[in-house]
């Protein structure tokens, strides 16, 4: 399988509880390298173009609304097949779903305060990289 690179976001409900270092710990123990991060407290116009391919979800005002309230850390992750991997390691999007272990299953507080974004396709994650990251910014 070939090496990648993936955009995550630990979400604000994350931050706020101090779970930074915890689930960077997952990712490296499923060996993903951190290869960029950043704390960044993002505008609500930020976050909405961030999700735009969900602007006409129910959902979508809540979400920007949310991902606009703290602070969040962005990061890519590099690894063998790193963007389904970096799934597997974060679980279903809802936690009522998520495997046991993941991420999501053990820090997530609801589907929409779910402590973690990852891209979820090649294309898509070499979009959502450079919405956040230079080049110059990824120390692989
Ligand atoms: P994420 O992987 O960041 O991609 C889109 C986000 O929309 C998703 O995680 C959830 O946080 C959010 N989301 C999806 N479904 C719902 C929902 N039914 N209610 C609120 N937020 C949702």
């Amino acid at each position: 399988m070939a090496t990648e690179r993936t955009l995550s976001i630990i979400k604000p409900d994350a931050t706020k509880r101090n779970l930074t270092g915890k689930i960077n710990a997952k990712f490296e123990d499923a060996g993903l390298r951190i290869v960029a991060q950043k704390r960044i407290h993002l505008t609500k116009a930020q976050a909405g173009k961030f999700y735009e391919v969900h602007a006409s979800r129910p959902f979508y005002d809540e979400l920007c609304e949310f991902m606009a309230s703290g602070p969040v850390v962005v990061q890519v992750l590099e690894g063998e097949g790193a963007i389904a991997k970096n799934r597997e390691v974060m679980g279903a999007t809802n936690p009522k779903d998520s495997a046991a272990g993941t991420i999501r299953a053990e820090f997530a507080e609801s589907v929409g305060e779910n402590s973690v974004h990852g891209s979820d396709a090649p294309e898509t994650a070499k979009d959502e990289i450079s919405y956040f990251f230079a080049g110059m910014e990824l120390v692989g």
